[in-house]
């Protein structure tokens, strides 16, 4: 298949509007896809050539073509509570979250979650999630299960957390254990699949839980590691009560040796600086989940300062449904430019689209595969259309540049905007639809 529209990939993060050489764009652009792989790209004129006589052409004119979006860290067992009033970090969950996440044990309920789930994903132009299973080694059979037969990248594991839960949710150090060991075997590396070890936080994980989660990463020092850190004072302060001896809240995961290049940590609203220092130095990553620190209240997470540091801290930006509010990379860094600009800072629309893309992809460890439109890597793309809805179609008459259009997306964009998804070559919006009518 020959893809034809207005190609955008990043090569590395945009330092203002006016850094053209951080991007790759091209008026009328071509994508050559085979088996699930890009294997060129460049102007239309030049791949069609190399295509040949007899390739399928699908013109996505006047449309954006960019690498698919990707979602650092989302919860797929909270669809069913996305949206719940009136609670902060600790009651939402005790409230509205455990006890959803409960009904996992259910393996077909599970399947049934995943494959929606998927669902929403595509539609929304994201085709690689950082995922949060439930605690059952089940929801994350069905997770992957799922996953695999659409053929779409993903990072998950099953959540370990043995203790302040209510009994349904609830493993032991062991079985937590045994059943990551489980799952690693039968899905890490199988496809497109990847294992995140997957401490809930530290509040919900014993020290002899900890401990296994620490075993498991030294047993298998490729996965990733994935768990929240400090997005609340309420968290903190139980935190530090559970671990007394401990420094601060990252030392909890530092002590057991959860810190590191593959290891996501989701929020880091309040840190100090010597956990900021410890995050740099050992390369692990905080993810920036803006409107789910809104909804919760939980705090403004300081972008620019992590950016900017000495030291400074790989970044990675999801939407954390369900404490999250919306599927959408585009509704999630709309929020996020408005934290940042709270914080007295401003995100370029380049730097977001760099985010949602390469930059995600980067602190993923997965950019050899995903968020660029290299030739070599996978074919997982998003269509993008600047005019989806009337307010839209009206502002792109007052539109003169590409980072004009783009902030316009994601200001305004939702998955009306997104026109058409590919996930390994093969167009999975549309055909959905078309399952579903
Ligand atoms: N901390 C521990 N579990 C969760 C969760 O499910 N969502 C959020 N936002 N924070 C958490
Ligand atoms: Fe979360």
């Amino acid at each position: 298949t020959l893809l034809r529209g207005r190609t955008l990939s990043f090569l590395r993060w945009p330092d203002s509007v006016d850094d053209h050489a951080a991007y790759r764009y091209e008026e009328d652009g071509g994508l050559l896809l085979r088996d699930g792989t890009i294997v060129a790209a460049g102007p239309y004129a030049e791949v069609a050539v190399q295509a040949g006589a007899g390739v399928q052409v699908i013109d996505h004119r006047p449309h954006l073509l960019l690498p698919g979006f990707i979602d650092a860290h989302v919860h797929v067992p909270q669809m069913h509570i996305i949206a719940s009033y009136g609670a902060e970090l600790l009651d939402w969950l005790n409230t509205y979250t455990f006890p959803e996440e409960s009904h996992f044990r259910d393996a077909q309920h599970g399947r049934r979650i995943a494959r929606l789930f998927l669902d929403e994903m595509v539609r929304q132009g994201t085709t690689t999630v950082a995922a949060y299973c439930s605690v059952h080694r089940q929801s994350a059979e069905a997770f992957f299960a799922e996953a695999h037969d659409r053929n779409m990248l993903t990072i998950a594991g099953k959540v370990m957390m043995d203790r302040n839960a209510p009994e349904g949710v609830l493993d032991t150090p062991q079985s937590s254990y045994d059943d990551t060991k489980a799952l690693i075997a039968e899905w890490h590396g199988r496809g497109r699949q990847h294992y995140a070890v997957t401490p809930r936080f530290a509040i919900t994980s014993s020290p002899e839980q900890m401990e296994m989660a620490g075993a498991l990463m030294r047993e298998h020092p490729d996965l990733h590691m994935q768990t929240h850190l400090s997005e609340n004072h309420a968290e903190i302060a139980f935190t530090q009560q559970l671990y007394p001896w401990s420094k601060d809240y990252t030392d909890v995961y530092e002590h057991y040796g959860l810190l590191g290049k593959r290891s996501l940590f989701g929020h880091c609203i309040h840190l100090s600086e010597r956990e900021a220092d410890a995050m740099s130095e050992t390369g692990s990553v905080a993810v920036f989940c803006p409107t789910s620190n809104l909804f919760l209240g939980s705090g403004l997470f300081d972008y620019q300062r992590f950016r900017q540091r000495e030291k400074p801290i790989r970044i990675a930006a999801a939407t954390d449904v369900g404490g999250g509010t919306s599927y959408s990379m585009l509704r999630t860094m709309d929020e996020g430019y408005k934290v940042i600009a709270l914080n007295g800072e401003k995100l370029t629309p380049f730097a977001s689209f760099w985010q949602m893309t390469l930059g995600n992809a980067q602190a993923l460890s997965l950019d050899d595969k995903v968020g660029t439109l290299d030739a070599g890597t996978d074919a997982d793309i998003v269509v993008l259309d600047s005019r989806a809805t009337p307010g839209m179609r009206l502002r792109m008459e007052r539109v003169e540049t590409l980072a004009e259009e783009l902030f316009l997306l994601q200001t305004m964009g939702d998955d009306r905007a997104i026109r058409e998804v590919y996930v390994a070559g093969r167009p999975a919006k549309s055909t959905m639809e078309l399952a579903a009518a």
